[in-house]
């Protein structure tokens, strides 16, 4: 493992690079699309997204968000992790995760969840060693409402 990656708080103007990676979480995204949408996350204070850099490129984000369910209280949404291809194992993911867990820490929550394809398997080795459990399997449904499915495909990354 090489030094701890510098992490923060994404910009607006990270929106290509975070588009570039997010294409290789799975889903297709348009730096446009991305600024679009960042431009309504990034001020949130219930969400939080963070990048990592290794020479002054973005090469992970992590984006974590608070929620609270009557049946199980608050806690913290893992939303989306990714680590560029030719970064991997370095010790990137485990310093995004770092950071979302102490945001949650901050808040005074003690709970970070998250949800991941039964076909990542790697990624489920990676949360495991990170020391998150396998609590359930779940399946995932989806209504488009204008009946288009098109836009199922948001939900389904081509991995
Ligand atoms: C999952 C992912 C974020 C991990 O990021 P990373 O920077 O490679 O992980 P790290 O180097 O921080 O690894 C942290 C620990 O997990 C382990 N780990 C990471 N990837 C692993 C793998 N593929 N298989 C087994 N263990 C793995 C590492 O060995 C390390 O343990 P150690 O520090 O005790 O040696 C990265 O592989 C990725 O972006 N995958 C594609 C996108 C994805 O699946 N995202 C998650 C969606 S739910």
């Amino acid at each position: 493992m090489t030094a701890t990656p510098m992490t923060r708080t994404a910009r607006l103007s990270d929106a290509g690079e975070i588009a570039r990676l997010t294409t290789q979480l799975g889903y297709e995204l348009t730096a446009s699309h991305a600024a679009d949408r960042l431009s309504r996350i990034l001020p949130r204070m219930d969400q939080q997204f963070w990048v990592a850099e290794i020479d002054s490129s973005v090469v992970g984000w992590v984006h974590a968000a608070r929620f609270e369910f009557v049946e199980s209280g608050a806690f913290v949404v893992i939303g989306g992790l990714v680590v560029d291809k030719d970064q991997r194992r370095q010790g990137i993911g485990r310093a995004l995760m770092q950071r979302a867990e102490e945001w949650t820490r901050q808040q005074g929550w003690s709970v970070v969840r998250l949800w991941s394809s039964v076909i990542r398997t790697e990624a489920h080795q990676f949360y495991e060693r990170l020391g998150y459990k396998r609590v359930k399997t779940q399946h995932s449904f989806v209504k488009s409402l204008d009946g288009n499915s098109e836009d199922f495909k948001l939900f389904m990354p081509q991995v």
